[in-house]
């Protein structure tokens, strides 16, 4: 079918693939803001889960509220909406076709416990969080930061995986986690000030 050369078989092949590095670059930077769409390692959001569960019993609240802070295809939000059917939980994500995709799996799964923001969270209301879990940047922390500073309530969890928050925050916890995902090993637990 095609009469190439190797060497044009060879050319053509880098040029298709420079062409997805490019465009997945320039979706990774423009739509996702600079975080990639993926998601926390099933071990790591157990574990975040066992932090939300003490704090669920030791703050005895009647609505409990978790915020999942990019919310990407659903994973996460799901997972605690899943797991805490006594807590409403808010996915807050940016992109959107990754919020289409959240609302779909909310109506198709029928959770009730669920409601999806598509906003940056740096303009959302987050007072109403009892827990923040996230996944987000190392390199756009100092943001991140600034607007967890801004808008928490005091002594909301914060659970992050992989990142923590820097600046004066020391974590309560560092935890190191065996994952099937080898980029994702650490998680940190706060409380806001
Ligand atoms: C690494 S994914 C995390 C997905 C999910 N929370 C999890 O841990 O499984 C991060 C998501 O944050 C979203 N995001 C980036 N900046 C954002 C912002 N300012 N506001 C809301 N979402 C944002 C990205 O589009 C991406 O889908």
């Amino acid at each position: 079918m095609f009469e190439w050369t190797a060497f044009e078989w060879i050319e053509n092949i880098l040029f298709y693939a420079a062409l997805y590095v490019l465009l997945w670059n320039a979706w990774f930077l423009t739509v996702s803001k600079g975080i990639p769409n993926i998601r926390t390692a099933p071990a790591i959001r157990k574990k975040m889960a066992d932090f939300v569960r003490e704090d669920i019993a030791q703050k005895k609240k009647d609505k409990y509220t978790i915020i999942d802070m990019g919310a990407g295809n659903g994973d996460l939000s799901r997972y605690m909406a899943r797991t805490f059917p006594e807590a409403h939980v808010i996915g807050v994500e940016i992109d959107k076709i990754a919020y289409w995709k959240c609302c779909f799996y909310k109506k198709l799964l029928g959770y009730k416990n669920l409601t999806y923001r598509n906003e940056s969270f740096h303009y959302t209301s987050l007072k109403e969080a009892d827990a923040i879990v996230m996944f987000l940047s190392w390199l756009l922390m100092n943001d991140i930061r600034a607007t967890l500073e801004k808008k928490l309530s005091k002594n909301t969890l914060i659970t992050s995986n992989k990142f923590p928050i820097g600046g004066d925050w020391v974590p309560e916890h560092k935890l190191d986690v065996k994952t099937l995902y080898f980029h994702q090993k650490s998680l940190y637990v706060y409380h806001s000030k």
